[in-house]
């Protein structure tokens, strides 16, 4: 596939490193846009980022006809080969979200060929840094302007990418979570495995809540009962009881994310039982109470592998033992690092190199 080129003439990289980086406050030089209309996909463009302009009454700000992607390029630590980290698993969720919301697909082989020629455009914005990568950020929105709720004829597709640290900085304290148990992320037959950027606006609200209640993060429940554990705000959650680990199934409510599948099969690899059910908040706080609720931590492409501390349901903690040096999400951690970072074995072939 031919993409057309337009590179900048003012890089702001020496300006960017004087910014301390977090998550998605600094961006690159480049940015790659793609329109779809009269049924096909035009041709792609690299240029230089800049405000793009949007059709006041574009379908995708109104009805939220739009959906977006997350991985990372990381900058091998010894070798300084720039990996992206299974590419071609966003590409399949893109793929799955966009039939959710009648966008047009884009084929995979398309969508890898734009952010290899995206990453490596910008290569020099990869952070050396261990634990730092090349956030890629593709999005698909409905650009027609129209007031019919209706699928969009035109759509346009944007991948900007952002230098940035872990989404939660500080990995010295586990992280709190609050169990929501009034306001839901996603109903059964609603849109809660499709990264869309409506399964995100609402989960505002109770998160502001929950943060000014001093917790970082929110655990959704299911949004029947209110009694089983889906996911977290921005990752999706493990558990470690007794000689399991579980996180619960998909279920069709919970985003299937890359990194949860990768621990789960690095998991099955070393001989863990690992697997996924549905776990009750009743059966957690048994765990808690007995001892044998031994791990709680997150997965998630921004948030890495994030442990948990504790869960508060219905005003009651929920708290994995005591952190120790031989932690399975410690351990799920420093591998998948080490094969990012091109460090260890990738007996999976799950990193692909920007050539
Ligand atoms: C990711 O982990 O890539 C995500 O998309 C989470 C993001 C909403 C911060």
């Amino acid at each position: 596939m031919e993409i057309d080129r337009k590179l900048t003439t003012a890089s702001n990289l020496v300006a960017a490193k004087d910014q301390e980086l977090g998550f998605g406050n600094v961006f690159s030089d480049h940015m790659l846009v793609r329109d779809w209309a009269d049924g096909e996909w035009g041709r792609a463009m690299i240029t230089p980022r800049e405000p793009i302009p949007v059709e006041p009454s574009a379908l995708g700000i109104h009805y939220g006809q739009s959906v977006f992607e997350g991985l990372k390029a990381y900058r091998g630590s010894q070798d300084g080969v720039i990996r992206l980290f299974r590419p071609d698993r966003n590409a399949a969720r893109l793929k799955a979200s966009s039939e959710r919301l009648c966008i047009p697909t884009l084929p995979a082989e398309e969508f890898l060929e734009c952010i290899q020629q995206l990453v490596a455009t910008d290569s020099t914005w990869v952070p050396k840094e261990r634990e730092h990568a090349l956030y890629v950020r593709p999005m698909v929105f409905a650009s027609e302007g129209h007031l019919s709720v209706r699928p969009a004829q035109c759509y346009k597709l944007v991948i900007t990418t952002a230098p940035v640290a872990p989404y939660f900085s500080s990995r010295s304290r586990a992280l709190r979570l609050k169990a929501e148990s009034r306001f839901t992320r996603a109903a059964s037959g609603g849109t809660g495995s499709a990264k869309t950027s409506g399964n995100y606006a609402p989960t505002l609200w109770p998160m502001a809540s929950a943060a000014a209640e001093g917790f970082d993060q929110i655990l959704w429940l299911d949004a029947q009962e209110h009694t089983f554990a889906e996911e977290a705000g921005q990752m999706n959650i493990f558990f470690r009881i007794g000689d399991e680990v579980v996180t619960p199934e998909l279920s069709g409510t919970i985003l299937p994310g890359v990194t949860r599948e990768s621990a789960l099969k690095l998991l099955e690899d070393w001989g863990v039982n690992a697997g996924t059910r549905r776990i009750s908040m009743e059966e957690l706080a048994r765990a808690s109470e007995d001892g044998s609720l031994l791990e709680i931590f997150g997965a998630g492409t921004a948030a890495v592998i994030a442990s948990v501390a504790s869960i508060s349901y219905l005003g009651k903690e929920i708290s994995a033992a005591p952190p120790s040096s031989g932690s399975l999400a410690e351990r799920l951690r420093e591998e998948l690092l080490g094969i990012q970072y091109g460090e260890r074995q990738d007996p999976h072939n799950w990193t692909h190199v920007v050539g």
